[in-house]
C-alpha cells in the first residue's frame, strides 16, 4: 500500500498548489450552496500530488463541487452521482455541466451504486447522504474497493458522527484543522480576507470536509463500530424526544372537577 495521505503532508503541499488551484478555478461561476472553496482546495492539496485517473462524486446538486474538480483536474474523469433526479437543481446541474467533457452525471442512490463502480486508486467525493450513513458508505469502500482516500463533507466539529471519527479513526483528518482554516478560509471571502480567528482555537468552521485516506486499518472493525455508534446516537435521540413529549404531555398535578 502506498503512503496514506496525512494533514502535515496536505499543509506542507499546500502553498505550492495554490497559484495552480486558483489559476484553474478563476472565473467559474459559483453556487453559494455548495462545498466551499477551501474545502475543494483542501481536496486539491491531499489528491493532487498522485493525478487520480477518477475521482467520483456522491451528491451533485447544482453541481459546485462537480464544476470545480472538473476545472482543477482536467485529466480526470469526473463521475457525479445524484439520488434527485426530479429536483428543480437538476437543470441547472446541467445547464453548468454542460462543456465539460471530463464530467459523467448520474442518477441513483450511491449507497447501491458506489460499490459496483468505485476501484483501488479512485478519490470518492461523498456530500449526501450525510453524517453516519456517509461515513459506513466511506468505510465500506475503503473495506471492499479500496479507493485511494474517501472525502466525506459536512462532518462539522460537534456532530455526533464528527465525535465518532474523532474518537475512532486516527488516520482521518478535516479542513478545520486550525492551521489550514487560518491559512486558507480567505479563499472563501470575495474580499479574499478571512475574520481574525484567535490563534491556536480550535473553530467550528464551515461544513467541513473530511479525508478518509486508505490505511492497513482494519476497516470491518471501524464499520461495525460506526453502527454502534450510530444506534447509539439514535437512541439517545429517541429517548430525549420521548422525554420532551412526556413533559410537554403531562396533566396538571391537581384538577378540580366538581
Ligand atoms: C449538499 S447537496 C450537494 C452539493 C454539491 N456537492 C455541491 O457542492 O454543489 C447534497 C446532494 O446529495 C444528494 N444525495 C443525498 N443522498 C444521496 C445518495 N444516497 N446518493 C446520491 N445522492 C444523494 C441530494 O439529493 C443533494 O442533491
Amino acid at each position: 500500500m502506498q503512503h496514506p495521505i496525512g494533514l502535515r503532508q496536505v499543509l506542507d503541499d499546500a502553498p505550492r498548489l495554490l497559484p495552480l488551484f486558483q489559476e484553474r478555478t478563476r472565473g467559474l461561476s459559483r453556487e453559494e450552496k455548495g462545498i466551499r472553496p477551501s474545502e475543494l482546495f483542501f481536496l486539491f492539496a491531499a489528491v493532487a500530488g498522485f493525478a487520480p485517473e477518477r475521482i467520483i462524486e456522491s451528491g451533485r446538486a447544482r453541481a459546485q463541487s462537480t464544476l470545480v474538480l472538473s476545472a482543477l483536474f482536467p485529466g480526470a474523469q469526473i463521475i457525479s452521482i445524484e439520488s434527485d433526479a426530479h429536483s428543480p437543481d437538476v437543470a441547472v446541474a446541467a445547464e453548468r455541466l454542460r462543456d465539460r467533457s471530463n464530467v459523467v452525471a448520474r442518477f441513483g442512490d450511491s449507497r447501491r451504486l458506489l460499490p459496483g463502480l468505485v476501484r483501488a486508486g479512485d478519490v470518492v467525493l461523498i456530500d449526501g447522504p450525510k453524517d453516519f450513513r456517509a461515513v459506513k458508505l466511506a468505510l465500506g469502500l475503503l473495506r471492499k474497493q479500496k479507493p485511494r482516500a474517501v472525502f466525506v463533507h459536512d462532518l462539522w466539529l460537534g456532530s455526533t458522527a464528527r465525535n465518532f471519527v474523532d474518537r475512532s479513526l486516527p488516520s482521518a483528518f478535516a479542513s478545520d484543522a486550525p492551521e489550514w482554516v487560518r491559512n486558507y478560509s480567505a479563499l472563501d471571502f470575495t474580499t479574499g480576507r478571512a475574520p481574525d480567528f484567535p490563534a491556536g482555537a480550535r473553530i467550528v468552521y464551515g461544513a467541513t470536509l473530511a479525508c478518509f485516506p486508505a490505511t492497513a486499518e482494519n476497516y470491518q472493525v471501524h464499520l461495525l463500530r460506526c453502527a454502534l455508534a450510530q444506534g447509539l446516537a439514535r437512541l439517545r435521540t429517541n429517548a430525549a424526544r420521548f422525554r420532551t413529549v412526556r413533559e410537554h404531555d403531562r396533566p396538571p398535578d391537581f384538577t378540580v372537577i366538581a
